[in-house]
């Protein structure tokens, strides 16, 4: 065992390699660290900076994300995937005003009851806002501690889970939890990535047990491989003019309360489907290309049907669940990546249409 203990080393690294400049990082009320540690959770620092500080312009603080409507808190999340989030953090600021005056609580048991909390969020949440002590384990301290320790299995198994928690908990410091916190992250994501770890670089390395048996690679162990089911949706891409024809999704299940094209389901047929639903014939149906869309535990492939119809003759008006979405005035909603895709393509064949 080498002199400075683990958490020492750790801090010592983090003044001189650390991330100072995060936007959450700047005035980092638990709101703030809130919002950005769920966007974090399934998506990268880059990808979220930008939605992060659209969130934060429309939505400053609990009060207003509790009073916005749901289709726009989904239109700030389209494109980031993992919608069940923003959900979530609408309707726990929601219960934040109920329960908690507006006022984000500051007891461990009271955050972790919020949903979409788990407890290591509600760890990171408290340390990084107030300090508090609490280990953390994402995804980047799992793959440091997994290593320094020399922990196998994957951990998602309880068992594995339950032994790196409690090396978490073992290597806490008594003081500087906030930065030891962004330190435990940073030094995951910066020097101990997944492939190339950077172990020169390291702090820790006089005392990682993977590094010093030469087994970085076999740590944190993988998840037994499954393959990956396939599904297929029959998308109704329905267009009159500039006006697209969109329904709101049930809201379990994917892409929960977003907006999307129609399915067409069983054997029944485009024409038929537009007769039955909107009293209209089609003037034109054309199939696309497949779209392929991977999901953390399934691939959809999409095959998009082009339809033209006449809108003003259509039975369905603008509604709670069905609206004709305008591509030249767009509507704040909630859109997954793919049907934005689709979108874009169908506003493109309009543009492109000389004296439409
Ligand atoms: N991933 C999760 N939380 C993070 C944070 N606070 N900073 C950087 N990456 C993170």
């Amino acid at each position: 065992m080498s002199a400075a203990p683990f958490a020492e080393r750790i801090l010592h690294w983090f003044e001189s390699n650390g991330r100072k400049d995060l936007p959450w990082q700047q005035n980092a009320t638990p709101y703030r660290v809130w919002v950005s540690e769920i966007m974090l959770q399934q998506t990268q620092v880059a990808t979220v900076i930008p939605y992060y500080e659209r969130f934060m312009a429309s939505f400053p603080n609990v009060n207003a994300l509790a009073g916005a409507n749901i289709d726009d808190v989904l239109h700030h999340w389209s494109g980031l995937g993992y919608y069940a989030r923003a959900r979530n953090l609408h309707k726990a600021s929601q219960h934040i005003c109920d329960e908690h005056r507006g006022r984000f609580p500051t007891a461990f048991a009271d955050v972790l009851a919020l949903p979409g909390i788990g407890r290591s969020t509600a760890g990171a949440i408290l340390a990084l806002s107030y300090n508090q002590r609490h280990a953390i384990l994402d995804g980047n301290v799992k793959r440091v501690l997994a290593r320094y320790h020399t922990i196998g299995g994957w951990p998602g198994n309880t068992s594995v889970a339950d032994e790196l928690w409690q090396v978490a908990e073992k290597h806490l410091p008594e003081r500087n939890i906030a930065d030891y916190t962004q330190a435990m992250m940073d030094l995951g994501a910066t020097v101990c990535r997944r492939s190339h770890p950077l172990c020169d670089d390291c702090p820790l390395t006089d005392n990682c047990e993977a590094f010093i048996d030469n087994r970085i690679a076999d740590f944190p162990g993988k998840r037994a491989k499954k393959a990956k089911p396939q599904k297929t949706s029959h998308m109704l891409l329905l267009r009159s003019g500039t006006a697209i024809y969109l329904e709101r999704r049930p809201a379990s299940g994917i892409w929960g309360g977003l907006w999307s094209f129609p399915e067409l389901s069983g054997d029944i047929q485009v024409a038929e489907w537009c007769e039955r639903r909107l009293n209209v014939s089609p003037t034109g149906i054309e199939k696309w290309a497949t779209v392929r869309h991977s999901f953390t535990h399934f691939d959809l492939d999409i095959e998009p049907i082009a339809v033209l119809v006449e809108k003003d003759s259509a039975k369905v008006a603008d509604d709670d669940d069905h609206i004709w979405y305008d591509t030249d005035a767009p509507q704040k909603l909630g859109i997954a990546a793919p049907v934005m895709g689709l979108i874009q393509k169908l506003k493109e064949l309009n543009e492109n249409v000389p004296n439409r």
